[in-house]
């Protein structure tokens, strides 16, 4: 895992667009894995931008997002769906038809049975799996949706939120009964098959998950903490992100 330590959100955005744009100078068809939340948004602003100033393309590209909440349509500006075209996809070059979100429809599935999630997870291994997985880290240390848990699945699944984290989303909405209870994820499998990993962390919000990850061993209760076992794993993380960190004064710039 390496670490890199950046003075702020906007040096955090700029360095993230450049990994993403890095990975598709090199590999232009690259199936890029996709992150949503606050962390994420200024680096599709830096992305948008280069792809605007004519030195990126991303139209060979191909994306799978890695969840989205059930029981919310997809033009709900909560909806993760919204986000992604708000934020980046109507802003750049990406055909409609390379643009994957996984979505469940609100009480077409049980959590033990869900067709469209089989199916998702197939498309990706179709396109010969993610080149480039972008992950944020919920303060709970969940990536995805793969919340901590005494077992953590492999498959994309139908997740019941945790109490921590819809209190942590109901920023985004009027009332924390707004936020939905469950919600469509990619599972560990496809995360952790991606040949490079990107992790974003901006904020004190996230010093002290970011300390139990660099910390401790592997352990479902972390979710994060698989990322010890891939071989290719970035973690970009801002100062406030990475005060709690016992790694050297240089590092954290
Ligand atoms: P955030 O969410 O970027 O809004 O902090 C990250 C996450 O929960 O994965």
């Amino acid at each position: 895992m390496e670490w890199r330590i950046v003075k702020d959100y906007e040096e955090l955005s700029l360095m993230a667009a450049r990994f993403v744009a890095a990975q598709v100078k090199n590999k232009p068809n690259s199936v890029l894995g996709l992150a949503t939340g606050s962390t994420p948004i200024g680096m599709y602003r830096e992305l948008t931008r280069m792809v605007e100033r004519g030195e990126l393309s991303l139209q060979q590209v191909v994306t799978f997002n890695l969840d989205e909440y059930i029981g919310l349509a997809p033009d709900h500006p909560q909806s993760y769906h919204y986000y992604m075209h708000h934020h980046f996809f109507s802003h750049v070059d990406i055909p409609a038809g390379q643009i994957h979100l996984p979505y469940v429809e609100k009480g077409a599935a049980q959590e033990e049975d869900c067709e469209a999630c089989e199916a998702y997870d197939r498309m990706i291994e179709e396109h010969g799996g993610i080149d480039l997985q972008v992950l944020g880290i919920g303060r709970n240390g969940h990536i995805g949706f793969n919340e901590p848990s005494i077992s953590l699945e492999v498959g994309t699944h139908i997740v019941t939120l945790t109490e921590e984290t819809r209190q942590a989303n109901a920023r985004f909405f009027q009332r924390i009964e707004e936020v939905p209870t469950h919600a469509v994820t990619m599972g560990v499998g496809s995360i952790m098959k991606a040949e490079r990993i990107l992790l974003l962390a901006s904020g004190s919000d996230k010093k002290e998950v970011l300390a139990r990850l660099y910390a401790e061993g592997v352990r479902t209760e972390l979710p994060a903490s698989l990322l010890h076992v891939h071989q290719d794993v970035t973690v970009i993380a801002d100062r406030e992100a990475a005060a709690w960190l016992p790694v050297g004064e240089s590092l954290k710039g």
